[in-house]
């Protein structure tokens, strides 16, 4: 029923008359999230492709995002937060099985099941995995939501209980998991103060320009906007980036830009009054230039300096020497050479970033916001509001995902400098677009390598030069440059070395951290080498990864001797067998089959732990009151499950039972002890 310009909705959600008033554009999940305060139901795309909005509409699993509120008037609906019976046996079910790591997709995923199951009694595999195929799950690769379900269906013959966290090793229920499969736990986009004001950044439709500004005041009124912020509204240093020598991005973009979907001017407003304005609205005046894209461009005598301190745009060089290349080459019996090209990878984490701000008395600010690095954070908003650490509050949210992407901030230092400049708290979530128009991707590289081996296989000579673009600033360049010498070889001993890598400044958005750091770049560099040495020896392709592998005692190519943990040869040992019968299932099935072939791969990677080329500090602290022991530590739970392990550790280091020790609440301020999630986590 309309009513005015809105409509008057009455719908049952989880056996609850609801009602409530909605825009006429407003949608399903708008109404659930917006309206109804049930969060549970999260947004991932607002486009249809993720599922994470699944929910049941009169019997059926639909999108939520792509409902039109009308629609489900009079409808019945059922979320993740139902209590029903079938919904409650499935969360039991995704909860003993660990089937949910960072959990943005759990909602969606626990009402796909329910349409499964009030569908088919008994469903197959693989009409388990069409009936979810709606609802994507960046973390888990999907076997243990499987398990999940086909446990109702199919109960094994000794149920899987839920062990209470006990102490490693032994199987617990995820710590936050039942407020995961309840739909309780919060978000970036979930929480935010009542009167907070919402933000919209304009950004750069250009990857190079210059731009002039016109009467801000004047289009501010016209939409009836509570602010239009520029470069000259950030209060303290307008740049941050990961290092101390590197904080070359600026929060809002200073008459030019460097990157297409650099950040430019921040609206503040009502939701309505921030979607009625079209970015063309804004009077920016721009003049392109033009762009470099790509290394090649980036290091072409002619190319323009990103950045006037970086006049050939090599933002940091990497070199790793060991031995002699022309010994190790003259020793060799065969040689194996590639060039490689990889490209850009978005994160693609389910959860866009999102969060928000509220200045506090004391000239503090409290920011709470979906990230992998509260205490990176914490410098950062510190120094673009000029103000200490000290007076800085970073409370993350959980997060919806990470995989590297949220060790940059991105949400935080505008929500920062909005709610300071305005004095009332502020809130923003990304779209899916503006999630990947505008933050850190996987470094693209450039790489050349040649490996050498004597007629037994063993590697005698190993080189390797590489360019990594890293986009318009800085970010984990110096890492991803630094890190690759080190791991270039992958896992073998090889005497004769020479490593060489730069990181590339260019006009194309910025990349980041993305797990590995450069290293799976390389491995698939290094990789196709020791195949191809293999095929010119006629040699097995595990063979030659044994015979080379690191061990124990062993000294990599950076000097270091392997004194702990190098399990590689017995790693290898293991999957023998199952490679052995791979080999012989292909032969067997190529040898019918003119046409179809099937091939069997090998490939080895290692990873060092920490950071390189930057400290990497790290601390907890266990307290002890009349409550008893309390675990304090500043890492993220990402999906890892390191709210879980680090209490089950801490319990076993003072043999108590795990449930007997209490995990502090995150919060990124003076007085708790900092670490950082990497781009592995
Ligand atoms: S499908 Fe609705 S949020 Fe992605
Ligand atoms: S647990 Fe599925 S997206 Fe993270």
């Amino acid at each position: 029923m309309q009513v005015g310009h809105h409509i008057a909705l009455s719908l049952t959600v989880n056996g609850t008359e609801r009602s409530c008033h909605a825009e006429p554009f407003d949608t399903l999940a708008q109404v659930l999230r917006d309206k109804l305060g049930l969060t549970g139901t999260k947004i991932g795309c607002d486009a249809g492709d993720c599922g994470a909005c699944t929910v049941m509409l009169d019997g059926q699993q639909v999108c939520a995002c792509l409902v039109p509120a009308a629609q489900a008037h009079g409808a019945n609906i059922f979320t993740t937060e139902s209590t029903d019976p079938l919904t409650q046996t499935i969360k039991t079910a995704f909860l003993t099985h660990g089937a949910a790591q960072c959990g943005i997709c759990t909602p969606g995923m626990i009402m796909a099941t329910h349409d499964l199951l009030t569908c088919y009694q008994s469903p197959s595999r693989k009409t388990i995995s069409d009936t979810i195929g709606g609802v994507l799950c960046r973390c888990t690769g999907y076997t243990k939501i499987i398990e999940a379900i086909a446990s109702l269906a199919h109960p094994p013959a000794s149920a899987v209980e839920a062990d209470a966290a006990r102490s490693v090793g032994q199987r617990a229920v995820k710590a936050e998991g039942r407020a995961i499969v309840d739909g309780t736990l919060h978000y970036g986009a979930d929480a935010a103060p009542a009167d907070a004001l919402w933000l919209r950044v304009i950004r750069s439709p250009h990857a190079r320009a210059t731009f002039a500004l016109g009467d801000l005041e004047a289009t501010r009124k016209k939409f009836n906007l509570d602010a239009i912020l520029t470069a000259a509204d950030v209060p303290g240093a307008n740049s941050f980036g990961v290092f101390p020598n590197t904080k070359d991005q600026p929060v809002l973009a200073q008459s030019h830009v460097r990157f297409r979907g650099e950040a430019v001017l921040l609206l503040a407003g009502s939701r309505a009054a921030l979607n009625a304005i079209n970015d063309a609205d804004l009077p920016i005046s721009w003049t392109q230039q033009s762009p470099i894209s790509g290394v090649t461009a980036g290091l072409a005598p002619e190319a323009h300096a990103i950045h006037a301190h970086i006049p050939d745009n090599v933002l940091t060089r990497g070199n790793l020497k060991r031995g002699n290349l022309a010994v190790g080459r003259a020793a060799a019996a065969v040689h194996a050479f590639g060039q490689f090209q990889t490209g850009f990878v978005e994160h693609a984490y389910i959860e866009p970033e999102a969060g928000y701000a509220e200045r506090l008395p004391g000239n503090r600010i409290r920011l709470a916001a979906s990230t992998q690095a509260p205490y990176m954070d914490r410098e950062d908003v510190a120094r673009v509001l000029g103000i200490s650490d000290d007076h800085v509050i970073i409370q993350p949210t959980a997060c919806g995902g990470g995989f590297g992407g949220k060790l940059d901030v991105a949400v935080q230092p505008l929500l920062a400098i909005a709610a300071w400049k305005l004095n009332r708290p502020v809130r923003i979530a990304y779209s899916r677009i503006e999630s990947m128009a505008s933050t850190t991707k996987r470094h693209p590289s450039s790489i050349t390598a040649s490996a050498s081996a004597d007629a037994e296989g063993r590697l005698t000579a190993f080189e390797m030069s590489a360019d990594f673009n890293t986009g318009a600033y800085a970010s984990w360049g110096p890492t991803v440059a630094n890190r690759v010498p080190v791991h270039a070889t992958g896992p073998y001993k090889i005497p004769n070395v020479w490593n060489r890598t730069r990181a590339v400044l260019t006009n194309d958005p910025p990349a980041g951290a993305f797990r590995g750091f450069g290293v799976p770049q390389a491995a698939i560099a290094n990789e196709t080498l020791m195949d191809d040495l293999a095929a010119a020896l006629n040699l097995d392709r595990w063979h030659i990864r044994r015979i080379n592998a690191l061990d124990h005692g062993d000294t990599t190519p950076s000097g270091q001797v392997l004194a702990a943990s190098a399990g590689l040869p017995q790693c290898l040992d293991a999957l023998k067998p199952a490679w052995d019968q791979a080999l012989a299932r292909a032969a067997a099935h190529n040898a019918i089959n003119p046409r179809l072939k099937r091939g069997v791969g090998i490939a080895c990677m290692w990873y060092g732990c920490g950071n390189t080329a930057m400290s990497n500090p790290s601390e907890m602290r266990i307290t002890l009151d009349q409550s008893g022991f309390t675990l304090w530590s500043g890492a993220v739970d990402i999906g890892q499950g390191s709210n879980t392990i680090m209490r089950q550790i801490a319990a076993d280091a003072l043999g108590i039972p795990s449930e007997s020790m209490t995990l502090a609440a995150l919060s990124a301020s003076s007085n708790a002890p900092s670490t950082a999630e990497t781009a592995d986590a």
